[in-house]
């Protein structure tokens, strides 16, 4: 029999531009929601961020905006630890040998990649291809059991689950890294385009009115809302209805996600109503939740060095997990520094 895990929360985010209601509903109200009930390690991944070009003069006022969002969204740096991902050189060094244990044919399958690359992936960086790896490696480093992300992360976490368990099983360690769970349910793991209900809510679309972000006014969020792509039908009394009609499931979805609701309840008190109705409401929600975080946000960038503080305090806690984990891994492996 062997012994159950000591549960342990890990997730990050990019600092390649302004988060969005996505990253929120399926990212940050979750990480804030499990620090109450699990011990939460949170952090930036910078690393991750230069897979693309980031312009050096900016990069660490985006790893400071991204913090501010989490400690806007409500993360409590005395409970969770809060880091810098390049602060813990023990990611980029297990990452190393997950690279040795992966296997090519597995990173072929990646759909991000192939998504983020394009038609020209000659061009791309080859840390984009082994980026996965390296996600990897930001989990296992802590023997994390949970990790809270949007339903974009899921294949990634299917190949952490893998590598996990060939690293065991190559070198002889049953059980020595957890096989993390990706905490993905509820109607905010996904949330899509205000402008086209099939394609993702994303950092990299073109269009400004195809997302809501963290930092925007009342009167843009009302904007976008209003603007938002729907059809002529009024909202149906069942999830089934809603299947064919991807813009109002979205919304309907934002609405139930906001709200801390599931989508079937948001149509039990809607059913019948138009969008005409609808929106309003929805943006009314928005603003009342989305508003004290964007001030929040606001009012944490205004203090750089306090952020600065409670990140350089997170990354030495850190450490003290991750630094171990990489000692034992060298044992296993036979390096010479094990
Ligand atoms: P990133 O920075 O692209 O996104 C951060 C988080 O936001 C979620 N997300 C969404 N959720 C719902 N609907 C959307 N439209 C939406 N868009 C983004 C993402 O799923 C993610 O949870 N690879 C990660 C960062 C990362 C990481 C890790 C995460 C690096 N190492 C280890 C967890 C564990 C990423 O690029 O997220």
């Amino acid at each position: 029999m062997t012994t159950p895990r000591h549960p342990r929360v890990l997730s990050g985010v990019q600092p390649t531009g302004a988060l969005h209601l996505g990253n929120y509903l399926g990212a940050l109200v979750k990480f804030t929601r499990l620090q109450h009930e699990m011990e939460t390690f949170i952090f930036v991944a910078d690393l991750h961020a230069i897979t693309q070009w980031q312009d050096p003069k900016l990069l660490k006022s985006q790893v400071r905006e991204i913090a501010a969002a989490y400690l806007a969204a409500g993360l409590d740096p005395k409970i969770a630890t809060i880091f810098p991902q390049s602060a813990v050189p023990e990611h980029a060094e297990l990452a190393w040998v997950f690279n040795c244990v992966a296997r090519l044919g597995w990173l072929d399958r990646m759909t991000q990649f192939k998504d983020k690359a394009g038609k020209h992936k000659e061009r791309e960086s080859v840390g984009l291809y082994t980026y996965p790896v390296l996600q990897a490696a930001d989990i296992l480093i802590y023997k994390a059991t949970h990790v809270p992300v949007g339903e974009d992360q899921k294949q990634h976490l299917e190949l952490t689950r893998d590598i996990a368990q060939k690293f065991n099983h190559d070198f002889d360690v049953p059980d020595f890294f957890p096989q993390p769970e990706a905490v993905i349910e509820g109607p905010g793991a996904r949330i899509m385009s205000l402008r086209d209900g099939t394609s993702k809510m994303s950092k990299s679309d073109p269009s400004d009115y195809s997302r809501i972000n963290l930092t925007d006014d009342a009167d843009a969020i009302l904007q976008k809302v209003r603007k938002a792509r729907t059809d002529p039908e009024p909202l149906p009394e069942t999830l089934e209805e809603l299947k064919a009609r991807p813009e109002a499931q979205n919304l309907v979805g934002i609405y139930a996600a906001l709200d801390g609701r599931t989508s079937a309840d948001v149509l039990t008190e809607f059913a019948g109503v138009g969008f005409g109705t609808f929106k309003p409401r929805l943006a009314d929600l928005a603003v009342a939740k989305l508003g004290p975080v964007g001030e929040a946000m606001r009012r944490y960038m205004s203090d750089p060095a306090e952020i600065d503080r409670i990140l350089t305090a997170g990354a030495a806690r850190a450490r003290e997990v991750a630094a171990p984990t990489l000692a034992e891994v060298k044992s296993i492996v036979g390096y010479w520094a094990g």
